[in-house]
């Protein structure tokens, strides 16, 4: 997305690459983050307040290492080498790079030599973060050192006439005691921001862009009610307004009363222009006798992309898919230095569906992280129960649903998972979990009801407290909060006799349970 103010980061392969980016906008300046090998001409033309140069793997001394055209550093544009970013600022500017004897890793602390500019305010003792096997062993002439650790004898450095610093450690992880007071330094002091950067600016400027890249063309959007593509619906519809298509499809493994409250949320409120298509007997045909966690994922996948296709076609001459794919999505499927390499994710939402359908891609939120996108959805004047919604398989309750899927368990898992996520929304831990659902089991129990005997369906409670998915810890919920839902579900669904909760973490178990 263009901005007035901007600033650059390049990315030479450090892991810490998206936090540096997020720190940036949490000091409000818009930030972007791109590959080593862009020009000199295309510098010249963003015409960046700053640059940020990453840390990265590599070493300045090997011959693919990563490296940026020279004469971007004598453009007067600020430049901040973080790391690698700082030896290869030291090994371009007539300074050098060796391995050092004792590698650096961890807390280290910190030693301030020059408390100007970067440094400004800093105090002159505190708790930085290393990680780095390499030593700047010779300052580059201009360069004067700023800071040093018991180990490195140069752990920042700048050149003022130039504009040009450099620092050892990573400012960017919450374990570098004063990183956002560096950072903010580098911003203001150096950079010169205004600071000016909020979500209604990105707002305005993401329309502006979607408005130019989309023309006078249609845009279709595949809708699930979660928090990524409805934040891209709503950005969209502001932007292009009727031209956007967007298709909701009742895959008949849906929550309770989802496609109700998705028309009522998107078509009557925020004024989208939404086609509900309710596929979901078409689905559990599909899926009748398919106990295959795995054949039911596809099943399910294939059928979507098969009836969005035909959606789409009957919108006639759509020439833009829009979706919701987020920073991470795009970082995780692309290498270190901006070139492409294995894909670790593939991703659950349309895959497959713009080649084949010859679609290009509009995805507004590339830019931003989980909760970034949460906040934009905010300050659209979203729902709450969207923005903050926990997240839902694509392939929805089948793969709650151990065994076969037939709308009569659906039904009952519905009802269950409803007063599942009703009860920890009561108790304020709804933000607070990752997910909470609940999980039918494919056995039945013996239980007494009255004087009656029971012979009826087990359900898991699953809630679990995570970062980002990868790994989760099964949520330690009160017990009475646990009493409470399981009473509920006991007294109020019909064919559930047993309750039981989940106690596995990831790994070595999965959130879902298919
Ligand atoms: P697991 O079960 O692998 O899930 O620990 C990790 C996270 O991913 C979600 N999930 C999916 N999301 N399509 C999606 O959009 C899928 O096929 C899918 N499978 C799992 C899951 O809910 C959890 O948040």
């Amino acid at each position: 997305m263009a901005s007035q103010e901007i600033i650059l980061v390049i990315d030479f392969g450090s892991q810490y690459n998206q936090l540096i980016a997020r720190r940036v906008r949490e000091h409000k300046a818009y930030c972007r983050i791109v590959s080593p090998r862009i020009s000199l001409k295309k510098i010249k033309e963003i015409n960046p307040k700053g640059i940020i140069l990453s840390g990265g793997p590599s070493s300045v001394y090997q011959k693919n290492a990563p490296r940026i055209d020279k004469k971007i550093l004598r453009l007067g544009i600020p430049v901040l080498g973080i790391c690698y970013g700082m030896q290869f600022l030291a090994n371009a500017c007539g300074g050098r790079v060796e391995r050092a004897k004792k590698r650096e890793y961890g807390y280290a602390e910190l030693m301030v030599d020059d408390a100007r500019d970067l440094f400004s305010g800093i105090p002159r003792q505190s708790q930085s973060w290393m990680s780095h096997g390499d030593k700047i062993i010779k300052v580059p002439p201009n360069m004067v050192p700023l800071a040093h650790t018991s180990n490195t004898r140069v752990a920042a450095f700048a050149d003022r006439d130039a504009k040009i610093y450099g620092v050892q450690f990573h400012p960017e992880v919450a374990h570098t005691e004063q990183g956002m007071a560096i950072l903010w330094n580098f911003l203001y002091r150096i950079c010169r921001c205004s600071g000016d950067w909020t979500m209604a600016s990105f707002i305005n400027e993401a329309v502006q862009e979607i408005q130019s890249v989309v023309g006078d063309e249609k845009v279709v959007l595949g809708l699930s009610g979660g928090v990524d593509s409805s934040v891209t619906a709503v950005l969209m519809n502001k932007a292009i307004g009727k031209r956007l298509y967007c298709v909701f499809v009742d895959n008949g493994v849906l929550r309770k009363d989802e496609a109700v409250r998705v028309r009522d949320v998107f078509a009557k409120r925020l004024k989208v222009n939404l086609k509900v298509v309710d596929a979901s007997k078409h689905f559990l045909r599909k899926l009748k006798g398919i106990t295959d966690p795995e054949r039911k994922r596809k099943i399910i996948g294939n059928e979507f992309i098969h009836i969005f296709e035909k959606e789409a076609k009957r919108i006639g001459n759509a020439k833009f898919l829009a979706q919701g794919t987020l920073y991470p999505d795009v970082i995780e499927s692309k290498s270190a230095f901006g070139g492409p390499s294995a894909t670790i994710k593939t991703h659950h939402n349309v895959g497959g569906l713009p080649k084949k359908m010859k679609l290009k891609l509009v995805e507004p939120l590339r830019d931003l992280f989980k909760d970034e996108v949460r906040l934009l959805g905010e300050e659209m004047g979203m729902p709450e129960d969207i923005v903050w919604r926990q997240p839902f398989p694509g392939p929805g309750l089948a793969v709650r649903i151990v065994g076969e899927v037939t709308k009569a368990r659906c039904d009952i898992l519905r009802e269950v998972d409803y007063i599942i996520v009703n009860e920890i929304k009561k108790t304020g831990l709804y933000r607070k979990l990752w997910q909470s659902f609940g999980v039918l089991l494919p056995i039945k129990s013996v239980g007494v009801m009255g004087d009656e005997r029971t012979y009826e369906h087990v359900v898991a409670i699953r809630a679990v407290t995570s970062q980002d998915a990868m790994t989760a810890d099964w949520a330690k919920i009160p017990y009475d909060i646990l009493a409470k839902i399981s009473n509920r579900i006991i007294n109020e669904v019909d064919g559930v006799n047993r309750v039981v909760y989940d106690i596995s973490s990831k790994p070595p178990s999965t959130i879902e349970w298919e």
